[in-house]
């Protein structure tokens, strides 16, 4: 079954196009970070202009590549939330024109359960069920288990800053450029992720909840009132980085211990940490759990994703061409 992805929820133009939910034939991203860079984030106006004004272009440029006539897919797959409004409905207006003018059926599909299935992507074997994601982007973290391809359940998750949002913030703070998270990455790599013991979230009871924003604060009056004046700012990105990577895997090792999982995996943006990367790989290692991370152009938005969530839930995501809407706060359970 073929399927073409198309994915505007933020700031990223995508389209892909994905065999049963697996063998990614193309993938296509044009990344807007230079339009939104001068304003340190992302401006919703300019992304949905953008959006506009690519999105065809990467349509055929992506049934180009895998070498497909838009007449052969079988479906066509959209992200119809949640996300910035004014992106969404350029995908999803989009994809409505296509799947009408072609006569083929569409699958609405929610993001965060095209990051649960990126994991699904060129593997020869899927993560067996049940198993549990680690969903961790800029404007998501979670933990997710994933009992079956509709029964999702968020275990924990943030109220405040997702890890991606704390790094970007930070790396602001280091006067790093947007986007944050791989700069901060990069110049951690040349500093000591114990030269400074910033504070660790510890949610009350049996909460599985994260928090990064006292996290980020911390770092922001170490910088500006304390040593941290004077401080290296490699230690500094080594030492908040740690901080997160500690937080996730804590709250990860603690969802694992309290039910029975076959798998584990990690996906958003924020996998590409090859901090975080390394500390889940040794963690499964020495637990024996199998472990699956996506690459990393499969990690932050795609399209592929989105097509591979489709085929794998796609009889309770199928939806009328004529009427489907884009919500920008759609629910995460189906
Ligand atoms: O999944 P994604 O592409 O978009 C959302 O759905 O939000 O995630 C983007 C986020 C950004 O905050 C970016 O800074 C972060 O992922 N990110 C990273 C790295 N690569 C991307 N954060 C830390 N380390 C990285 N190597
Ligand atoms: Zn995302």
């Amino acid at each position: 079954m073929l399927i073409l992805g198309i994915e505007t929820s933020c700031d990223d133009t995508a389209a892909a196009v994905v065999r049963d939910g697996r063998d990614v034939l193309s993938s296509v991203a044009t990344n807007q970070d230079e339009f939104h860079a001068k304003y340190g984030g992302i401006v919703p106006e300019i992304a949905s202009r953008r959006h506009v004004a690519l999105l065809s272009a990467v349509v055929e440029d992506a049934a180009d590549r895998a070498r497909t006539a838009l007449e052969d897919l079988d479906a066509i797959a959209v992200t119809c939330g949640p996300g910035l409004i004014g992106s969404l409905v350029v995908g999803v207006a989009a994809a409505k024109a296509y799947a009408y003018a072609l006569g083929k059926p569409i699958y609405a599909v929610n993001h965060l359960h095209g990051h649960v299935f990126a994991p699904f992507l060129d593997r020869p074997e899927p993560p067996p069920y049940p198993f549990l994601v680690l969903l961790v982007s800029g404007g998501h973290s979670q933990l997710v288990a994933v009992d079956s391809p509709t029964r999702l359940r968020v275990l924990g998750r943030t109220h405040d800053d997702a890890a991606g949002e704390a790094f970007d913030k930070t790396a602001r703070l280091l006067g790093l450029p947007y986007p944050g998270g791989p700069a901060l990455d990069a110049l951690a790599r040349g500093g000591d992720p114990r030269a400074y013991a910033f504070p660790r979230h510890r949610p009350g009871g049996d909460s599985l909840d994260l928090s990064f924003s006292g996290l980020k604060t911390s770092v922001r009056y170490f910088l500006e009132f304390d040593a941290g004046r004077d401080a290296k700012r490699e230690d500094v990105a080594a030492s908040f980085q740690a901080a997160v990577v500690d937080v996730l895997m804590t709250r990860l090792a603690t969802a694992f211990e309290r039910a029975s999982y076959n798998a584990v995996a990690l996906s958003g943006g924020v996998a590409a940490n090859s901090a975080l990367q390394e500390a889940f790989g040794s963690w499964a290692r020495r637990n024996g759990i199998a472990a699956f991370v996506p690459p990393p152009k499969y990690c932050t938005d795609n399209a592929a994703m989105i097509a591979a969530a489709a085929y794998h839930q796609r009889d309770a995501l199928r939806a009328d061409p004529l009427t489907l809407h884009a919500d920008p706060n759609l629910p995460f359970e189906i």
